[in-house]
């Protein structure tokens, strides 16, 4: 079944675009891509279903564009197949897969204004020159660069760039929307901008979304699920919020987010299930509680663990505060939001750790 746009831009104005389905669905099937003896990405399966907002997570070298480009066509498997609503696009050139990129350095053309890059794919796909210009102003209008059509890419900031190259992905309705690294070289501020503009971007054109990242923050943003790549493999697939609660692995746990691993024998790990073997014993910073040692005891019926130890560090940043206590010879990371009235430890204060027995995670090791 085909879904038809319902964006801002009325496609009536072009019969052959009128046809694209808004979205499509993805899949991967034990997809391996070889260079010599290196599996830059090795045995991949993967669904991503219509309209959702996929996006890949990992260290340098994990397979991350390669897996786009192997998408985008740009390279070919060596092993597997990918299909695209349900067809193999093995024999389908990249030029012919039906897909909006925005690479890592925008490409825009460099010799075409604003206008004319965003004209380009329209004209790719033989939209008439007369339908082109109104269907060019809507998309400059919903991007916000109505007055920087005339503009050369380099008269423009990065953050505009940006968004241009994010206009020419979406200009053709093309049901599939790659994104590699697309905020990387935006400053902060800006970046959670373009966050928020990317999210809105979705919701209103609902467009399939590979997102290639190393930013965590971004992924767990901006996601309907991430994938965690590791070596050429998916090491976890989940949606953010239990991808970040509930990592199966040391390696996702450390990845994404902070993670005090109690591998030590410095004090007995108070568990409300048996600890499966092979495992580590994982708790968040945010989920410890910092307290005087003579703080009384939160009535809660026995359901948390306390350890004394002392302070090494504070680090204070902005609405955060963040400790590090030594736990015999372990040091445990803390992390607490700043509100008034809080009690302040410095470094050799003696403090009391506390966190609820149920917020202790069992990672593989
Ligand atoms: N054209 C190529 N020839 C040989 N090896 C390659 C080629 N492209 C990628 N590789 C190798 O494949 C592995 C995965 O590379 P890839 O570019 O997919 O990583 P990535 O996750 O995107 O990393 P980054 O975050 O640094 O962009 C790396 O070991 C890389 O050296
Ligand atoms: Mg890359």
């Amino acid at each position: 079944m085909n879904v038809y746009v319902k964006s801002t831009i009325p496609l009536a104005e072009d019969a052959a675009l009128e046809k694209n389905p808004v979205s499509a669905e993805i899949e991967f099937c034990n997809v391996t891509k070889m260079y010599g003896a290196v599996a830059a990405v090795k045995d991949v399966s993967l669904k991503v279903r219509r309209g959702e907002f996929l996006t890949i997570l990992g260290p340098s070298g994990s397979g991350k564009t390669t897996a786009l480009m192997l998408l985008a066509g740009f390279v070919a498997p060596s092993k597997g197949d990918i299909l695209i609503s349900g067809k193999s696009v093995a024999a389908v050139p990249s030029y012919h897969r039906d897909q909006g990129i925005v690479f890592q350095n925008y490409a825009l053309f460099p010799h075409l204004t604003v206008r004319r890059n965003l004209e380009f794919p329209l004209e790719m796909r033989g939209m008439k020159t007369a339908n082109r210009a109104a269907r060019v102003e809507r998309m400059l209008e919903r991007v916000h660069l109505n007055d920087f059509g005339e503009r050369m890419p380099s008269q423009l900031s990065g953050g505009q760039q940006q968004r241009v190259a994010l206009a020419r992905a979406l200009i053709a309705d093309a049901p599939i929307l790659l994104l590699d690294e697309p905020l990387g070289a935006l400053d902060r501020n800006l970046r959670e901008q373009m966050q928020g503009e990317i999210k809105a971007l979705h919701k209103e054109f609902g467009k399939t979304t590979i997102c290639v990242t190393h930013d965590q923050e971004e992924a767990l943003t901006l996601s309907d699920r991430i994938i965690v790549m590791r070596g050429g493999r998916i090491e976890q697939t989940d949606a953010p919020e239990a991808l970040y609660d509930r990592p199966t692995t040391r390696f996702v746990a450390n990845f994404l987010g902070e993670a005090n691993l109690l591998e030590g024998s410095d004090f007995k790990l108070e568990c409300e299930a048996a600890q499966p073997s092979a495992t580590v014993a994982m708790i968040r910073p945010e989920r410890i509680c910092i307290v005087a040692p003579a703080a009384p005891k939160r009535a809660d019926g026995g359901q948390r663990q306390s350890v004394i130890g002392t302070v090494d560090d504070m680090i204070y940043a902005g609405p955060l505060r963040k400790y590090h206590v030594r736990v015999g010879s372990s040091i445990l990371t803390v992390r607490e939001h700043v509100a008034s009235g809080q009690q302040i430890f410095k470094p050799g204060d003696q403090v009391r750790l506390e966190w609820l027995r149920s917020d202790v995670r069992f990672v593989a090791d």
